[in-house]
């Protein structure tokens, strides 16, 4: 069995992963949201936990947590960022969809078609606030003493200002992880989808390694073995 070289490689390692997207409350009815389905984190959950690591999965969606993984349900940005830096984890893999904004004010009551009786057929403005950049923010705690290897998502549409793989490479510019797992999406492409490919960039951007049309769990392995070709040893 090819897998058995494998077998429990991450034994040893606590390994945390953010799945879905994050909600973002107008009113107590009403979110902000994205087409995230979380299918891609909830696999590299399940391999991770599957090849040994202690598992923490930090998830926006009700689905239950795969076999040997702790979950933290959260709902909005704000709240997944508290349950990252809340966990001492070895390997962070950010593949949460995290909104970059929210509305500034979320309405304790349901907000009504008729909000102001004076002008019966206004429409509500909704400001929104920058929500902090997570990955970001481990970026940075990193030279305070942490020293978690990161992987960042980039889900990108490509467009006049480049290909998914132009983007992907300035994203890693922005915000130098480990490893960034570019994928392309839109147009029903990956969102909900079962297969998906994705390029995986290595840290200083030197190398980009293919993967797919494959499965989110074909998908999940091979970040983890790029992980494990990172991760300090135990
Ligand atoms: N991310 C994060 N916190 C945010 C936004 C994004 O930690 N507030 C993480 C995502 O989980 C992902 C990576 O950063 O791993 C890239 O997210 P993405 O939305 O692709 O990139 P941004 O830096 O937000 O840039 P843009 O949306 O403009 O492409
Ligand atoms: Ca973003």
């Amino acid at each position: 069995d090819p897998d058995d070289a494998r077998d429990r490689d991450l034994a040893g390692l606590h390994v945390l992963v953010t799945a879905g997207g994050t909600r973002e409350p107008l009113d107590p009815v009403r979110y902000l949201g994205n087409r995230s389905s979380g299918k891609q984190g909830y696999a590299l959950a399940a391999v991770a936990a599957q090849r040994g690591a202690q598992v923490t999965l930090v998830s926006t969606v009700s689905t239950p947590a795969p076999p040997g993984c702790a979950l933290v349900r959260v709902e909005t940005a704000l709240q997944l960022r508290d349950a990252v830096l809340a966990a001492d984890a070895d390997v962070v893999v950010m593949a949460a969809a995290v909104a970059d904004f929210r509305p500034e004010h979320a309405a304790t009551a349901k907000i009504k078609k008729t909000f102001d009786p004076a002008a019966p057929d206004a429409v509500p403005v909704v400001r929104l606030v920058r929500n902090p950049d997570i990955l970001a923010e481990l970026l940075t705690r990193r030279g305070e003493g942490t020293t978690p290897v990161l992987v960042g998502f980039a889900a990108e549409t490509g467009d006049e200002q480049g290909s998914v793989l132009d983007h992907a490479r300035s994203k890693l510019a922005r915000k130098p992880v480990d490893l960034l797992v570019a994928n392309e999406v839109g147009d029903g492409v990956t969102f909900g989808q079962d297969d998906t490919t994705v390029h995986l960039l290595s840290g200083d951007g030197s190398s980009s390694h293919d993967i797919g049309p494959a499965d989110k769990t074909t998908v999940a392995h091979a970040v983890w073995d790029a992980v494990r070709a990172i991760a300090p040893t135990v």
